[in-house]
């Protein structure tokens, strides 16, 4: 399971890990201030992310001379008389040879087509001048204004293949003034966005070592699990498969909890032999909790920014058949034998 290398930055009581700074790459069509507000912001101290490439379709985007100055490697492709797929993996390969692993489009004026939207699956990132779902695609001051919305505003969210579709990771609302045209009122949202887009970048990238993400991924996939319910124990959530009073823990999730540093879900095994199997094939994924270890279980760390989520997944389904009553058991494996 290939991992991105772990820095040990600071010890607060407790071991924090950190990873490397996560490398974008950002696409632009034209003036390209959200490029530039993400720009300065990635010049700021701890800031999660820095820019790998700005990229553009257009060779004479007044963006690409700002970023070549401050000394960001630039690439430019007219997509003029060229079909829509040929000129997005023109794109795309600069965007992998600059060694980026997120698109940030920022003003990138290009619909993209399905074959390279999906080579970025939940790795790209768009800023929109609305409230979305509200105003999808073009003029959307304009529309906002004559709606008579008391509000417009920006969005940030996740680029799927349906136009301005994905998931919102931010937003801002911005008042619509009474004497507001979409000049005035697009001047006002520019601002909102250059806040927005650096905050909302930096939270994603970061998604990985955030306790309460990290929880929600453990807790939907045990949810998923037959007859389970959240019970927390000892103070932390915890999930039990079967009934009510007979039920039995399969999965503890501990941030700092236990005695233990970190982020991790204990989950069961089928034994000793299984733990020091699993201990011996990767140190740095798992290892034994302290009060739980005798009894079984495993400690698997989640706090590291590659964790694979299907792996825990299958873990947590694991530690489920074991602790499950038979009856529940059984169903699935006559299931599994069609
Ligand atoms: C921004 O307002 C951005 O939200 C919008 O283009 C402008 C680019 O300005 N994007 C879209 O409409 C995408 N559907 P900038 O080049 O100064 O960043």
């Amino acid at each position: 399971m290939a991992r991105r290398k772990l820095g040990v930055v600071k010890a607060i009581g407790a071991a924090h890990i950190m990873a490397d700074k996560a490398k974008i790459a950002v696409l632009i069509s034209g003036r390209g201030s959200n490029m530039a507000a993400l720009l300065y912001a990635s010049k700021l101290p701890d800031c999660p992310y820095e820019i790998t490439l700005v990229a553009s379709n257009n060779p004479h985007a007044k963006g690409l001379e700002l970023a070549k100055a401050e000394g960001v490697e630039t690439f430019a492709h007219d997509h003029k008389g060229m079909n829509r797929e040929e000129h997005d993996m023109i794109m795309h390969d600069a965007v992998i040879k600059s060694g980026a692993d997120y698109i940030i489009l920022a003003g990138y004026m290009r619909i993209l087509s399905d074959a390279f939207v999906q080579k970025w699956v939940d790795k790209m990132l768009n800023i929109h001048p609305s409230l979305l779902p509200k105003y999808k695609g073009l003029h959307t001051h304009k529309r906002a204004i004559e709606a008579g919305d008391d509000y417009a505003g920006c969005s940030v969210h996740l680029v799927t293949t349906e136009l301005d579709d994905g998931e919102v990771l931010g937003q801002t609302k911005v008042k619509i003034l009474p004497d507001d045209d979409a000049d005035s009122l697009a001047e006002r949202i520019i601002y909102a966005e250059h806040q927005l887009y650096p905050a909302t970048i930096a939270a994603y990238v970061t998604r990985h070592q955030n306790p309460d993400w990290i929880l929600d991924q453990v807790r939907k996939r045990a949810l998923a699990l037959e007859e389970t319910l959240e019970r927390p124990s000892f103070g932390t959530p915890a999930w039990r498969v079967g009934n009510e009073k007979s039920g039995k823990y399969f999965a503890y999730f501990s941030h700092r909890h236990f005695g233990e540093n970190g982020i991790s879900v204990f989950v069961k095994t089928s034994g000793s032999d299984e733990q020091e199997a699993l201990l011996d094939a990767d140190p740095e994924l798992y290892f034994l909790p302290k009060f739980y270890g005798k009894s079984g279980w495993i400690a698997v760390r989640l706090d590291h920014d590659s964790t694979d989520w299907d792996h825990i997944e299958a873990m947590l389904a694991k530690s489920w058949r074991i602790v499950a009553p038979k009856r529940l058991t059984k169903l699935i494996d006559i299931a599994n034998e069609f």
